[in-house]
């Protein structure tokens, strides 16, 4: 008897030992012992068991654990996933660290206002969903469930191509304009379908997006899924024609040797695009001033920086280091937003102090959709909006258009 347990006291004191290392204490993907754990979680203060329902959340990462607790390891690898080592997903939470804030004090913040105007429409906050695809796997009510808290909040949401509910449908769930997130596959033909059947439905933006013409390595997403011991194929075919089969914005396209990413986006897409639609065109996934100022040049409408929450290319770079050269570039001629690692108010704050006018989150609403569906997704919302206005209030800044450069610090050279 005594040896087992002695074994497993031995290793808790080893686990807690490499929990408490610094070199642990970075999110993303780790084998530990039998256990593969990716966590964005890097506090040391106890966490306490498992939430079990959103009220107990104290904040956004609570909502990880949950997800991962009701997620087949499959769903929550391609959820959680970077690409290589992660190291893009880590820098982009620790590039928050290299942007302090400077408070001001004695202003009136009995009120403050955080409600966000672009392209002609009001938001109550600056926070976005940002589209993720195939959201069933996540939670049956899927991209339903999390338009309907967007709506019920007050803010934007964009969906995916990729989406597994039509966007007619999640349109009508949210209640106000959604905005369409676009791959146009290396098909001309599919790509004018898609656009024309988003503005047919009322859609006032196209976001494309750019940092994916090569697929990608998604090393964390695979090494969760050969943990999981369901029958994969049952649900999955291979190829696009696999992919779209429960995508419904592919519904009679015929995509027969189509390819879903294409090498071969350039500038000229765009220009395609400009001259196909009369939607807005903003283009998600730029990270450098260079690529900033053909934007202007091409007449691009707005900008997401973006590296996909770190699933596109490992460039090792935070979106909020790259996010004052292009807001230098742009010089406010069209609107900024950002996305990739914003997991926290403050982080909202010094991205908006920067020259950002949004901010899109990913895996945190994802966390809320697939631990409590709908009420989740609200949950991650009300955390995130009191977070940004309680830094709003410390801040002395009262509405979106009193926050500039001169409330952050910027201690990246120094
Ligand atoms: C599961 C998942 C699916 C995603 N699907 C898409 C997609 O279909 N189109 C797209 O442009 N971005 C997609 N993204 C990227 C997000 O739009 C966004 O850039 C990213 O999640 C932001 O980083 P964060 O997850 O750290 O908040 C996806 C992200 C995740 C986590």
């Amino acid at each position: 008897m005594s040896k087992p347990y002695g074994r497993t006291i031995y290793r808790r004191q080893l686990l807690r030992f490499l929990f408490s290392s610094p070199l642990l204490a970075l999110p993303g993907a780790t084998w530990l012992g039998d256990r593969l754990e990716a966590s964005e979680t890097t506090s040391e203060i106890p966490r306490g068991p498992i939430i079990t329902s959103p009220s107990e959340a104290v904040n956004v990462f609570d909502f990880e654990a949950a997800a991962r607790e009701k997620l087949p390891p499959a769903h929550f690898g391609y959820l959680t996933t970077g690409v290589d080592d992660d190291a893009t997903l880590r820098a982009n939470r620790a590039g928050f660290s290299k942007f302090q804030i400077r408070p001001r004090r004695l202003v009136d913040v009995a009120s403050v206002d955080p409600s966000l105007d672009l392209f002609g429409a009001t938001w109550k906050s600056p926070i976005v969903l940002a589209p993720a695809a195939s959201q069933k796997a996540f939670h049956p009510d899927g991209e339903i469930a999390a338009a309907r808290a967007a709506g019920a909040k007050g803010h934007l949401m964009i969906l995916s191509t990729g989406t597994t509910a039509s966007f007619e449908d999640v349109r009508a769930a949210h209640g106000g304009p959604i905005w369409f997130q676009l791959y146009p596959t290396d098909t001309w033909r599919i790509a004018q379908a898609l656009v024309k059947r988003a503005e047919a439905a009322g859609c006032p933006v196209l976001v494309l997006t750019v940092d994916l013409p090569a697929g990608r390595n998604t090393e964390t997403e695979r090494r969760f899924a050969r943990t999981d011991t369901r029958q994969c194929s049952s649900c999955h075919a291979p190829g696009l024609s696999g992919y779209v089969r429960r995508k419904p914005m592919f519904d009679r396209l015929d995509v027969t040797g189509v390819g879903l990413f294409s090498p071969q986006l350039t500038w000229d897409v765009v220009r395609r695009l400009k001259d196909t639609t009369r939607m807005k065109l903003v283009l998600k996934g730029i990270e450098t001033q260079e690529d900033a100022e053909l934007c202007l040049r091409h007449g691009v409408d707005g900008i997401i920086v973006s590296n996909h929450g770190g699933r596109a290319e490992e460039s090792g770079r935070s979106t909020i280091e790259c996010l004052p050269e292009i807001v230098d570039a742009v010089r406010g001629r069209i609107p900024i937003l950002i996305d990739s690692g914003f997991r926290r108010g403050t982080d909202v704050f010094k991205a908006l102090a920067l020259g950002a006018r949004a901010i899109g989150i990913g895996r945190p609403y994802l966390w809320g959709l697939a631990a409590f569906g709908q009420p989740g997704v609200e949950r991650i919302l009300e955390i995130l909006n009191r977070e940004f206005e309680l830094m709003m209030r410390h801040a002395g800044v009262t509405s979106l258009a009193k926050l500039d450069r001169s409330f952050v610090v910027d201690r990246r050279r120094t």
